[in-house]
């Protein structure tokens, strides 16, 4: 399959979304700019082209996908909204919030692989919502990566994993957030974030009134356990190399000891700390986790295809968006963390 590669910037936008909608209602793939990352998205109404985004991204077929709307009346027609629901989309939405709610029956199995529940979000990337606006359907979408690699933030990122498996890239310039979106349910008694990501669990909470962190966000979960979001449980966002988290006032030192001992490991490190280590890739500044999440999947793919044996990786501040920017690092790793 040949992918068609359209730079969003220019004067012909209009014509070049038409023709991506028209992608999307033949059956066809469409990788999109969001606030949060690319995603790889498909008429979330027809199987057949649900299946193939699947097949496309190597993904595991018990791991569910989000729909993205373009407007309220959209999100209505998927699923029960409750009180909760209609709290956080009044204050968060279009942004980076996905919601999980009770599914209705016109949500088919193979988005939610057969949950009783469906994820929506309504991206407040303009490309994203004209794109389902003018497809006319909720469109599914996961991150536009290959499964288990970092999440695509540039187009670049997307035509890397995914030239000649997809029919079009849409080019709308970097993401802005650099992370996916915060996943909360909201079917229970206490609404509970399954991933963290651009909206904070503070934020969740001004709007609720309580908020519940899923265990599977800062801990690895043993083998025989399921995290209420099944892409939880998968080592994920990874780059090919090992990579190791280093928390704690010894980390600088400890890192250049690693890289003295080893001509191939490589530090992740914040802004300014270049000069400090022999090899270094900066994925933004210490204590700005906003800046860090920017940064943070775009560093883990510079990484990929230098030789790298291990990547030590200077530890965010565990607060607001930093738990995200953590969590990804955490399952990057495969849960390793060394305190010093
Ligand atoms: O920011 C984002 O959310 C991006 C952009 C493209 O919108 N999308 C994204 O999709 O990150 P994906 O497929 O990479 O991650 C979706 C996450 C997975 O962890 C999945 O298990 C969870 O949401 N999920 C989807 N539907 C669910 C459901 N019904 N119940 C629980 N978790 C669900
Ligand atoms: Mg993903």
């Amino acid at each position: 399959m040949k992918t068609e590669f359209f730079d969003l910037s220019g004067d012909g936008r209009n014509g070049i979304i038409e023709k991506a909608a028209r992608v999307i209602r033949s059956g066809g793939l469409v990788a999109f700019p969001t606030e949060t990352v690319y995603g790889l998205g498909a008429n979330g109404f027809d199987e057949k082209a649900v299946l193939s985004i699947f097949e496309a991204k190597g993904r595991p077929h018990d791991n569910p996908l989000i729909m993205h709307v373009a407007d309220l009346d959209m999100a209505a027609e998927l699923g029960y909204l409750n009180e909760a629901f209609y709290k956080l989309a009044s204050e968060y939405w279009p942004g980076p919030l996905t919601i999980i709610v009770k599914k209705h029956p016109i949500v088919n199995d193979i988005v939610t692989c057969g949950l009783d529940t469906v994820a929506i979000r309504m991206p407040s990337n303009d490309y994203a919502r004209e794109l389902i606006k003018a497809a006319g359907v909720p469109i599914a979408a996961p991150s536009a990566n290959r499964s288990g690699k970092p999440s695509p933030v540039t187009a670049r990122h997307v035509l890397t994993d995914m030239d000649g498996r997809i029919d079009m890239i849409l080019d709308g310039g970097a993401c802005e957030v650099g992370v996916e979106s915060t996943v909360v349910t909201v079917c229970g008694e206490t609404p509970t974030v399954l991933r963290p990501g651009g909206i904070t669990p503070a934020q969740i909470e001004a709007a609720l009134g309580s908020v519940r962190l899923d265990k599977a966000v800062t801990q690895m979960l043993p083998e025989n356990e399921k995290p209420l979001a099944p892409g939880m449980k998968y080592k994920h966002y990874a780059p090919d190399c090992r990579v190791v988290i280093v928390e704690g006032k010894g980390a600088v030192n400890y890192i250049k000891a690693r890289l003295a001992e080893d001509e191939n490991a490589c530090a992740m490190c914040f802004n300014g700390e270049e000069a400090v280590f022999p090899r270094a890739i900066a994925y933004g500044e210490e204590g700005n986790s906003v800046s860090l999440a920017h940064g943070v999947f775009a560093a883990m793919r510079e990484a990929d295809g230098r030789g790298i044996s291990t990547l030590y990786v200077r530890c965010p501040r565990k607060d607001g968006v930093g738990i995200a920017v953590f969590n990804r690092l955490f399952r990057a790793s495969g849960g390793s963390v060394v305190n010093v």
